[in-house]
């Protein structure tokens, strides 16, 4: 009898915790000790309220780095009941919420009843970043990561199963998880991202930061992803944050509350954050211009993203390559899509569109270009459907010329002869192996230079497979999942060793490979290209700075997603330049996601 009262007593002791305090309810590691139970008097300062909650910073903070003194009370009609400045006791259910399993879960208090408030016009301050808290981490984003967020293999462990003991100043998702619900203010924020269609930005304040570039960017680096950038989300007041600013503008001082949504940590400002002083978006002309001879033969590479005769990006194109990357000699470009774009009707020929973009850049230049490439099977190389996206060259016959013109087909596997030579040229690298389904074969082509030399050079074009569904950096699986990295790496395999083959029968063969790889050079499938090919990053042989070796813009990180790489003994006076065409514009203003690439080599 005696032990089934003591019993019940315990549940109900246990189901009803009194006179918690906030530092308690979220505890030192990502999910509360109280995650499920109900508990009372809970005593906190009001310090934002939007349509569908309020903030709270406790009044009796425990002075440890590792508990957030903030918590999000959740629940729209308590919103009425209470005020910026007031002290309120209140009770609640804690809940862990996330609306992804691959989310890191919100610690919030819900069902908020018996709302008290104490005393009202409480002032107080926000914490600001780097100065009341540590600075934010800039290089581990979590301990589960294992000191590389790109290790393979991903998804490893999961944040909400380890659940681990937060270390604000190491990992940068520690750091954020540690201030969850508190009101902070970020000192001087420029825009490290365009916004994306809610207005969200990413930012860095005025505390150390790595990766820095010139624009005021942040470059992913080797296993740094930038931890220390945060994203501003949706204003508390319900105004809507600018949907065109853009990398590098800046945004002053934003305070607002931390919170987790939608995939990320975030702060959401208390209102509308405003773009103070804009970033220029003018690129200038690449610095180098071809010598129109072996000496000094230019290449670019340049992903158009999804080109079709009737893009209205395809004048911007050409205006890029005319104006911008001055007419060069050789041009790889991807996405080309067929004749008739996106209609899923069966054209897989793009003759058409390049003509319209050759036809396009001689009547804005006088110059003449030819091109070439490989028809897929329809519909068989992913991208949008109906589109058949492909690798092609575009040439400048004056200064180049395909050796002994025999094209291959798309089931055509292309092969390297005694020479060394090719089978097709141009032709596709294995094109039948399963690594390339739902995805664009690599395009081999063998060239001599029209004046000067007849030492031939061969090319090849890559599109490899795409990261599209890769998690979050601030989700639960760690290191987080890099979507398609094994296909990407068996893709690597077979286009490098392809190359391996010319190398092989040629130590001195002239070699480029270039083009959209959706892939950082640091990440397993770039490496083992690298070492299976034998080839060197053109980033390296050109000796651009780190910092400055970007094409693409994907959350907080200025990314390079296209390289070029060369054989060794093509390294002698290169030139050059990734174009920052499109990373610096705003969304309306951008003509491709990518930017291009412009080099100079000696091919005598
Ligand atoms: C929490 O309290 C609510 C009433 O406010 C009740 O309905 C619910 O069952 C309680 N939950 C737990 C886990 O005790
Ligand atoms: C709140 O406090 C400020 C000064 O701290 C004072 O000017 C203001 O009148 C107060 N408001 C109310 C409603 O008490
Ligand atoms: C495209 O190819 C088709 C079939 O070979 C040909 O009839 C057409 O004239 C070509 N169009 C252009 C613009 O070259
Ligand atoms: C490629 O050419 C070969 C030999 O003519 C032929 O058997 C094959 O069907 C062609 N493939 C395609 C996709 O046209």
């Amino acid at each position: 009898m005696k032990a089934s009262i003591a019993a019940s007593l315990l549940s109900a002791a246990a189901a009803c915790v009194s006179a918690e305090t906030i530092a308690q309810i979220n505890g030192n590691q990502y999910l509360s000790p109280y995650n499920g139970k109900n508990v009372t008097d809970v005593t906190g300062l009001v310090t934002a309220i939007s349509s569908s909650g309020f903030w709270l910073r406790s009044t009796t903070p425990d002075k440890k780095i590792t508990t957030s003194e903030g918590l999000y009370v959740y629940g729209s009609k308590a919103t009425s009941q209470v005020a910026v400045g007031d002290v309120v006791t209140l009770d609640g259910l804690v809940k862990e919420y996330r609306s992804s399993t691959d989310y890191l879960y919100l610690t919030e208090l819900t069902l908020p009843i018996n709302i008290v408030v104490k005393s009202s016009n409480v002032s107080f301050e926000p914490l600001v970043i780097g100065v009341d808290t540590p600075t934010p981490p800039g290089k581990a984003y979590s301990k589960l990561d294992g000191g590389d967020i790109f290790a393979v293999p991903n998804e490893a462990y999961r944040i909400a199963v380890e659940n681990p003991t937060l270390q604000p100043k190491t990992y940068g998702l520690d750091f954020w998880e540690s201030l969850v619900g508190e009101i902070v203010t970020i000192k001087d924020a420029y825009a490290v991202s365009r916004p994306n269609t809610y207005g969200d930005v990413w930012v860095r304040g005025n505390w150390k930061v790595s990766g820095l570039n010139g624009h005021g960017g942040l470059t992913m680096l080797d296993r740094d992803a930038n931890p220390e950038a945060i994203i501003i989300g949706s204003p508390v007041d319900g105004s809507t944050n600018p949907d065109d600013s853009k990398l590098g503008d800046f945004l002053g001082d934003i305070t607002g509350v931390v919170y987790n949504a939608f995939g990320f940590y975030r702060i959401l400002p208390l209102t509308s954050v405003a773009v103070t002083k804009s970033s220029s978006a003018e690129y200038p002309a690449v610095s180098f211009i071809s010598k129109g001879t072996c000496k000094g033969v230019t290449v670019a590479d340049y992903n158009a993203e999804n080109l079709n005769p009737a893009s209205t990006h395809l004048p911007l194109v050409i205006d890029h390559i005319v104006n911008k990357l001055l007419t060069p000699d050789l041009i790889f470009l991807q996405e080309v899509q067929d004749n008739s774009g996106a209609t899923n009707n069966g054209v897989v020929s793009a003759n058409e569109t390049l003509s319209a973009l050759a036809n396009g850049i001689e009547e804005a230049s006088g110059v003449v270009y030819d091109f070439v490439d490989v028809d897929p099977v329809n519909n068989e190389d992913g991208g949008q459907p109906g589109g058949n996206i492909r690798v092609a060259y575009l040439y400048r016959p004056d200064v180049v010329k395909l050796v002994d013109v025999n094209p291959g087909n798309a089931t055509q596997a292309n092969e390297v002869l005694a020479g060394p030579t090719l089978k097709y040229n141009p032709g596709l690298i294995d094109p039948t192996n399963s690594c390339w389904d739902d995805s664009r074969k690599p395009l081999v082509a063998m060239w001599q230079p029209v004046k000067g030399s007849d030492t031939p050079f061969f090319t090849v074009n890559v599109h490899f497979g795409s990261k599209g569904g890769s998690s979050s950096l601030h989700g639960d699986p760690r290191p987080p999942v890099n979507k398609g990295v094994e296909k990407r790496t068996l893709q690597a395999q077979t286009a490098a060793a392809f190359i391996a083959q010319i190398i092989a029968k040629d130590r001195k063969a002239h070699v480029i490979a270039a083009g959209d790889f959706n892939e950082f050079v640091q990440v397993e499938p770039m490496q083992t290209f690298l070492d299976t090919s034998g080839l060197i990053d053109m980033d390296d042989a050109a000796k651009i700075a780190e910092v400055e070796r970007y094409t693409y813009l994907y959350d907080m990180n200025c990314e390079a997603l296209d390289h070029m790489f060369i054989s060794k003994n093509l390294r002698t006076g290169v030139k050059y330049e990734h174009m920052h065409l499109n990373t610096w514009q705003n969304y309306d203003d951008q003509v491709s996601d990518h930017d291009p690439s412009v080099a100079r080599f000696n091919l005598c």
